[in-house]
């Protein structure tokens, strides 16, 4: 690893969480006596590996003024964009005075308040060599259904299917470029999309299956579970 090389986290936090039907935005619902974010916020400051977090929020939050932790001294707020890949580019550029092209950016989802010390290690362990990095995922158990209209129009090879969780870790400058080549585009839902749209191929770093991403109602109850089992 070389010294000079810094590490930084940007958290796309600007969403509104529709599938919650809830009051608030999902990062600002409560889990285990703080908010999602405020545990997602504590997961990564926690690891004492990033040089600052990068936290992209919508300009009309209310929450994040008041929340102790956008004070923090190693905390950055960016303004949220309109999509996921917008609000990730924004808190890139917050970042740009002090980040080096080839400083490691782990993009993580405010709304994954359950991320562990271990896989942030193991993430960075497996790719600080690596020319492109990768991302944390899962290998899919399920038999996946291509479905159009209703009926099963053919079935995946699931021996190939890996569902992408975060942390994703790329180059500061590679990740920024090819964010801002795919500017608009809807099909980048993820970091690695953008960087498999220049041609690149990403690593997979197997995650651990704790790190849910809240996105229904049920799945606070279970964050709740894992936080407690993780104790
Ligand atoms: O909606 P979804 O769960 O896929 O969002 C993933 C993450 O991206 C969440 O942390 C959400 O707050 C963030 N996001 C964002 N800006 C948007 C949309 C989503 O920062 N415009």
């Amino acid at each position: 690893m070389t010294d000079s090389i810094k590490f930084w986290a940007v958290v796309p936090a600007a969403g509104v969480g529709k599938r919650m039907n809830a009051d608030r935005p999902k990062q600002y619902l409560e889990l285990a006596g703080k908010t999602v974010l405020e545990h997602t916020l504590t997961r990564l400051l926690q690891a004492e590996v990033f040089a600052a977090i990068s936290v992209a929020v919508s300009e009309e939050d209310p929450y994040w003024p008041v929340c102790q932790l956008s004070h923090h001294e190693k905390i950055i707020t960016a303004a949220g964009g309109k999509e996921r890949a917008d609000s990730v580019l924004s808190a890139l550029k917050a970042i740009r005075a002090d980040a080096a092209d080839n400083d490691w950016v782990l993009v993580h989802d405010a709304a994954r308040p359950c991320l562990t010390s271990t896989d942030i290690h193991q993430l960075i362990e497996s790719l600080v060599d690596d020319e492109v990095g990768g991302i944390l995922a899962l290998s899919s158990h399920d038999t996946l259904k291509n479905v159009q209209n209703g009926c099963i129009v053919g079935t995946l090879d699931r021996t190939h299917i890996w569902r992408a969780l975060t942390p994703q870790m790329f180059r500061y400058g590679m990740l920024k470029s090819a964010l801002q080549a795919a500017e608009g585009n809807p099909a980048i839902t993820d970091e690695a999309s953008a960087l498999e749209l220049q041609g690149l191929q990403p690593k997979i770093v197997e995650g651990r299956p704790d790190n849910i991403k809240i996105t229904r109602p049920e799945d606070l109850a279970l964050a709740q579970f894992y936080l407690e089992q993780q104790q």
